[in-house]
């Protein structure tokens, strides 16, 4: 009997989306004979039940397009707008997927993702992901389908960058995106050869910052890039999140949650333009001219790189091949040159942030990288 799957997009978009989809739906059709449908904008579009026919002619020339097709949004099943409400909207969306006939949903996202899919497995879907993100933090995958395109977007600005903090004897501070784990940066960074990379997995001292650049300064060198990943802490705002959180853990009365989660959005909020605060106080404490590049969205827009495109297709016909199978409840993660089914409890919940001992840290030290510690 032929196999009904859905297919959805959900969390941040990136390059590869497209090529993930086209891989499952085309091999779902063409070696499985399944009919399949995506679902539009993420868990929005299963909830409202807005879904379109996913077949030769729609998955057809997507492999090199950006984006996804289908629409994303960062919607949580258990936790969806509603008009005025935030309400669970898990029962509707598991009576639209019994609707459809399904016999398998294809999650396609980041960690958010892998929680709300693990939500709608425990409903009883028949729930299996595919991990994206250009952070590359999703767990129990050795990589997300998008970093790599995003690594060498993020790799090219610091390359632009040199030429012209090289001619302006300036400091240029870059933010690269991430979250709160430091991939991006310290990939584009090494890759890059800035001389200061500031990651979120170590906090840093201003003041180290500040000799590293100087010290470049007296050596000869008038410029330094400046790679910061936008969780980034001072060793003095880790402290304070550090704080805040074990007292949020601690709270037992719900005022003293309220107040301790009070005092963490303080601190977040305090966050927000870190990076232009960081360069004026580097031109402050050396008295070299500095200037801010915030590469933003650049870096989860345009085309996929071929190793994404590839990751993309190989991950997405697993995907299919486990549906196939009637194997549920995983994420297929990157493993090696192959994959590997991961159940999605050892994923949900779970971040992959970079370990202090990972080559490339060690590597960039050795090449005089200063990381502020
Ligand atoms: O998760 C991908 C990501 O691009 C992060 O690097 C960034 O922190 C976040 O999404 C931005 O979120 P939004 O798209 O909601 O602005």
């Amino acid at each position: 009997m032929t196999k009904n799957i859905g297919i959805l997009t959900a969390g941040g978009d990136s390059p590869g989306l497209n090529a993930a989809i086209r891989a499952a739906g085309k091999a779902a059709e063409g070696s499985f004979d399944m009919r399949v449908i995506g679902f539009r904008d993420g868990f929005r579009g299963l909830m409202e039940n807005r879904w379109l026919r996913l077949d030769g002619v729609s998955l057809s020339g997507i492999l090199t397009v950006g984006g996804t097709i289908l629409g994303t949004s960062r919607d949580k099943p258990d936790q969806m707008a509603v008009g005025t409400q935030v309400l669970d909207m898990t029962d509707v969306m598991l009576a639209n997927y019994h609707s459809h006939h399904l016999d398998g949903l294809l999650c396609l996202g980041g960690g958010g993702t892998q929680k709300s899919a693990l939500l709608l497995a425990n409903k009883g879907m028949n729930i299996i992901t595919l991990p994206k993100t250009i952070d590359n933090d999703v767990a129990m995958t050795d990589v997300s389908v998008g970093f790599d395109t995003a690594l060498g977007v993020a790799t090219e600005a610091v390359d632009r960058l040199h030429s012209t903090a090289h001619s302006h004897h300036r400091i240029v501070v870059v933010e690269i995106m991430g979250h709160n784990a430091g991939w991006l940066a310290l990939g584009a960074g090494l890759a890059g050869g800035a001389d200061v990379i500031l990651i979120p997995e170590i906090p840093y001292e201003l003041d180290k910052v500040c000799e590293a650049i100087l010290r470049r300064s007296h050596g000869g060198k008038g410029f330094s890039i400046v790679a910061v990943a936008e969780g980034a802490m001072s060793c003095q705002l880790a402290e304070a999140v550090e704080a805040a959180q074990k007292k949020l853990k601690s709270a037992k009365s719900p005022k003293k949650q309220q107040k301790a989660a009070a005092r963490l959005e303080e601190i977040e909020a305090a966050r927000v333009g870190h990076t232009v605060q960081l360069s004026r106080q580097l031109e402050e404490l050396t008295g070299l001219e500095a200037r801010v590049t915030i590469l933003g969205y650049l870096q989860r827009g345009g085309t996929p790189s071929a190793a994404d495109r590839l990751l993309a297709t190989r991950l997405g016909t697993a995907c299919t091949a486990l549906i196939n199978e009637g194997m549920f409840g995983v994420m297929v993660g990157a493993r090696g040159e192959g994959s590997e089914p991961v159940p999605l409890e050892q994923v949900a919940g779970r971040r992959k942030t970079v370990p202090p001992d990972h080559p490339w840290i060690g590597s960039a030290r050795r090449v005089g990288t200063c990381f502020g510690d």
